[in-house]
């Protein structure tokens, strides 16, 4: 039987490699999560030894190996053609929420050095209207560890709810980031569209505050896999 949404993941991610990946394209970002991993499938497919591709975590590093694609760093190549990355929500004018994977920073740091950044994602990720009230509920928030129980506190004034992401099988206590945080998801209910870029101003200038997971103003086009086999493709 065919999985729907693994069919979806596929057709939208070698979509969007097929229509984004130019001839003179060198410096690739591989974002991280599920169906990334079949953006470095396609990529791998095209046998361009020419290319360097820049991971957003551990899962991407070991993505880009697997699939015999060039491995580079963001801080050796920081001037990226294009960046190709899933999402957790996409509301109507492209702001994503992301970090369901927990690398939300690397990802955005990718995302801000590519020229073009290109999301693929399945039709469970579309949020016209609001985000945070998507398959998953609330914001993955990066930060400090020393500063979550003062972030816990101003969370609850901002109206959120937050938690502590743990309960990883097999490890006792919070889940450490790539970068040795710990993630808050707070839940702020539906955020409006138009209120989406004051919330994350707001919370990114907390003391502790690494990175949020709102990427807004940053997305050049979504290509979103339908249940029908089709592929949407929003620029
Ligand atoms: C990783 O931190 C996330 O931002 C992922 O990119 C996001 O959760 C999408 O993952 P899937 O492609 O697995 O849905």
């Amino acid at each position: 039987m065919v999985d729907l949404v693994e069919q979806s993941k596929k057709l939208a991610a070698y979509k969007a490699v097929d229509e984004n990946l130019k001839p003179s394209d060198k410096y690739i970002g591989i974002g991280s999560g599920s169906t990334v991993v079949y953006v470095a499938e396609r990529i791998g497919q095209l046998k361009r030894p020419e290319l360097v591709c820049v991971p957003t975590g551990f899962q991407s590093k070991d993505l880009i190996i697997s699939n015999g694609l060039t491995l580079g760093s963001i801080d050796q190549y920081c001037d990226l053609d294009v960046a190709f990355d899933g999402a957790d929500e996409i509301d109507s004018q492209l702001n994503l929420i992301k970090g369901g994977g927990a690398c939300l920073f690397q990802e955005k740091l990718v995302a801000s050095c590519s020229k073009k950044f290109v999301v693929v994602a399945d039709y469970r990720k579309k949020s016209p209207e609001k985000l945070g009230y998507g398959w998953k509920k609330g914001v993955p928030i990066e930060v400090v560890p020393s500063a979550y129980p003062k972030l816990l506190r101003e969370f609850v004034s901002l109206k959120g709810k937050p938690t502590l992401r743990s309960g990883l099988p097999g490890k006792a206590g919070p889940i450490v980031t790539d970068n040795g945080n710990f993630i808050l998801d707070v839940d702020f209910g539906e955020i409006p569209v138009e209120k989406v870029e004051s919330l994350n101003s707001t919370i990114k200038a907390l003391c502790g505050v690494v990175e949020t997971g709102f990427f807004v103003n940053m997305t050049s086009k979504v290509y979103i896999g339908e249940e029908n086999g089709e592929v949407l493709k929003i620029d």
